[in-house]
């Protein structure tokens, strides 16, 4: 059997896969369409991709032999679900081997945002540090006892909210369900509505999957709702947060500052953010650690082998196909 790897992985990855199968690779590892996609899938039985490659109606109405799309994310935004479910083609992802490692860079970026790192770092590198200790240089905000909003309080919400413990924060958490009583107590968080969580956060963090639902969950109107001293992270996805609304908020100094991962229509961003000085901003990094990536691609595989076994993989996205 055949299995495409739509991007360049490690190269212990590949050779797993070639324990089994036949592999297609992407050399180059060139951002592929979906076009070109479909045409490497051709004798295909499976793919493994990464959370920029798209997998729409198309691509699966060209390749009726497809069994399985093993996504080395967590996410799976770039996959038609519900037209491969149709087709009756698996969906798998890697959740849980990234939460930490997520959770990790998001405070990177929260704490870089809230302490001027980046900002600090440029300013020393141009040779502008000409005079020792100012006073008023490069001033802050506190994190510790400061409050932590969290919106979207799944695995790696939960793990960001753990790492608040450390900074005596208080925990503010914005989600559909209502974590166990005994998680709350531990993690020091309180359930309340979004415009609460908004208008009571330090910091304000989106770790929601993106969808219809969650498209410019943040936007004006949200950023308005906002502390003028607050301090916004997406480490989520591309799209969960209004760019150009966000970009304005900061240019007018509505919000002190922003940690920024994933952006809508990465790599290419918005070019107003690329001149301000209160943002943070790192190319979709979140789970950008050796070890975590590779746990990723085992993950994946095992996934991917499983379907091809005529096994129900581990991490099954469409649970109808169970
Ligand atoms: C990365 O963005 C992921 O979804 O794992």
């Amino acid at each position: 059997m055949k299995v495409l790897v739509t991007r360049k992985v490690f190269p212990e990855s590949i050779e797993a896969l070639q324990k089994r199968f036949e592999v297609v690779t992407n050399p180059d590892d060139a951002p592929w369409s979906p076009d070109q996609i479909a045409e490497r899938l051709a004798g295909c039985s499976a793919a493994m991709s990464t959370v920029l490659c798209k997998f729409d109606e198309a691509v699966f109405a060209r390749n009726p032999q497809l069994k399985v799309v093993s996504n080395i994310a967590v996410g799976y935004n770039n996959i038609d679900v519900a037209s491969a479910t149709r087709r009756g083609i698996r969906v798998t992802n890697t959740p849980g081997v990234l939460d930490d490692t997520t959770a990790d860079l998001t405070w990177s970026l929260l704490m870089a945002a809230a302490r001027r790192i980046a900002e600090a770092d440029a300013y020393v590198r141009r040779g502008d540090w000409k005079v020792a200790f100012g006073m008023h240089s490069f001033l802050g905000v506190d994190i510790h006892h400061a409050t932590l909003g969290i919106i979207g309080m799944g695995r790696i919400g939960q793990a960001i909210a753990r790492r608040a413990l450390g900074f005596d924060m208080r925990v503010l958490y914005h989600n559909r369900t209502a974590l166990p009583a005994g998680d709350e107590k531990r993690l020091n968080a309180v359930r309340v509505e979004r415009d609460e969580l908004l208008a009571r956060a330090d910091f304000v963090v989106v770790m929601v999957p993106y969808s219809q639902a969650t498209h410019h969950l943040i936007g004006a109107a949200e950023l308005a709702k906002m502390k003028p001293g607050a301090i916004l992270v997406n480490t989520a996805r591309g799209g969960v947060v209004d760019d150009a609304a966000l970009a304005q908020a900061l240019k007018d100094k509505r919000i002190a500052g922003a940690g920024l991962d994933v952006f809508e229509g990465e790599p290419k961003l918005n070019a107003a953010y690329l001149g301000l000085p209160n943002v943070v901003l790192t190319p979709h990094i979140g789970s950008a650690t050796r070890a975590t990536r590779l746990r990723m691609c085992e993950t994946a595989i095992a996934n991917l082998t499983a379907v091809l076994d005529g096994r129900t993989p581990p991490n099954l996205v469409n649970k109808e196909l169970a």
